[in-house]
C-alpha cells in the first residue's frame, strides 16, 4: 500500500515564517517535520512514499536528495553524527506528484490518483507528526478486519475546539474503535456531531479516491478530504480509530508547533534538562 504525504499548501497561518520556506521544513528539535512523517511511514511498511508538493518547493525535494559533497566534508573533519544524519535524509526513498494550485486537502490528494492505481492507501498529512508507527499499523488492521473498508485516525478535542477540525458521528465498537455514520469538516459547536476529530492519519479506499475525481469545493472554498469520506458512505462502510493524543503532534500554527517542540524536547534526553531549566521547572 502506498502512503501518500500532501504537502503543497499555502501555509497561511504560519507567515512570515512560510514565506519562503514549505511549513513542512519548519524544524522539530533537530528536522524538518516531514522528515519525521516519511520515516513514521517507512516504519510502518509502506510499500512506497507520495509526496504531493508544489512545484514551487524546492526545499523538501533537496532535502531529501542525497549530497555526497557536503557529507564527505563532514567526515572529514570529524562530525560523524552530522554526516549520518545528513545521510539519512538523502537516503528515505520518496517520491513526487505535484499539485499545480493549493485547492484543498481533497485537491492534493486526488493529485495522487494515478500512484494509488486503484488500491486502497494511506494518508499521512505533512505537517502532522504521529510518535508512534503504529497508529498506521492500527488502521490497516481494523480496514482488514472490515472487509477493505476506509478508517481515520481520531482524537477527542475540547468542545470550543471542534469547528477547527474534521468530525466524526457514529457508534463505539469497543476497543477504541467506531463505526461511522457521517463526517462533517468544521462544523459550528452546537452541530458536531461528537467531540472526535479527525487526526493527520487515515486509511482510503478506492471509492475515496473515485468520489475525489468529482469533488467540488465544500467549507471554505477547498475541495475537503472529509467529505469524500462521507460521501462514501452511501456505498461502503467507513471506521474511525480513536488514538491516544499523547503519539499526536500538530504542527500547522505557531502555537501548536511551539507546543510540539517543548513536548518533544522534555521527551528527548538531549534536550529536556536545558529545556525544563529554560521553564523554570
Ligand atoms: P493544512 O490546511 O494544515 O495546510 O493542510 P495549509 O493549507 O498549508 O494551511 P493554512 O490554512 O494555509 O495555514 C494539511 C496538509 O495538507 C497539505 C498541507 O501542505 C499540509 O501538509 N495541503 C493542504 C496540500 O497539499 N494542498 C492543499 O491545497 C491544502
Amino acid at each position: 500500500m502506498i502512503a501518500v504525504i500532501p504537502a503543497a499548501g499555502m501555509g497561511t497561518r504560519f507567515l512570515p515564517a512560510t514565506k519562503a520556506m514549505p511549513k513542512e521544513m519548519l524544524p522539530v528539535l533537530d528536522k524538518p517535520v516531514i522528515q519525521y512523517v516519511v520515516e513514521e511511514a517507512l516504519d510502518s511498511g509502506v510499500s512506497e512514499v507520495v509526496i504531493v508538493n508544489s512545484r514551487a518547493k524546492r526545499e523538501i525535494e533537496e532535502h531529501f536528495s542525497a549530497d555526497e559533497a557536503l557529507v564527505e566534508s563532514l567526515r572529514a573533519a570529524g562530525k560523524d553524527t552530522y554526516a549520518d544524519a545528513v545521510e539519512r535524509a538523502g537516503s528515505l526513498s520518496v517520491s513526487y506528484v505535484y499539485q499545480d494550485e493549493p485547492l484543498g486537502l481533497g485537491d492534493a490528494i486526488r493529485c495522487a490518483a494515478e500512484r494509488a492505481a486503484g488500491e486502497s492507501f494511506l494518508v499521512l498529512l505533512g505537517d502532522v507528526i504521529v510518535t508512534d508507527s503504529s497508529v498506521v499499523r492500527r488502521l490497516a488492521e481494523v480496514s482488514a478486519e472490515h472487509g477493505g473498508a476506509s478508517v481515520v485516525a481520531v482524537f477527542e478535542v475540547p468542545g470550543d475546539e471542534i469547528s477547527r477540525y474534521g468530525v466524526i458521528g457514529g457508534e463505539p465498537m469497543g476497543d477504541g474503535v467506531w463505526k461511522v455514520d457521517r463526517l462533517v469538516e468544521k462544523p459550528a459547536k452546537e452541530e458536531a456531531p461528537s467531540n472526535l476529530a479527525i487526526f493527520g492519519r487515515y486509511l482510503l479506499s478506492n471509492k475515496v479516491m473515485e468520489l475525489l475525481q468529482v469533488a467540488r469545493p465544500g467549507a471554505g472554498g477547498e475541495i475537503q478530504l472529509t467529505d469524500a469520506i462521507d460521501g462514501a458512505l452511501t456505498a461502503e462502510e467507513v471506521y474511525a480509530v480513536v488514538i491516544d493524543p499523547r503519539v499526536g503532534h500538530d504542527t500547522g500554527t505557531v502555537a501548536a508547533w511551539l507546543e510540539t517542540n517543548v513536548r518533544l524536547a522534555l521527551d528527548d534526553p538531549r534536550y529536556a534538562d536545558s529545556i525544563r531549566k529554560a521553564l523554570g521547572d
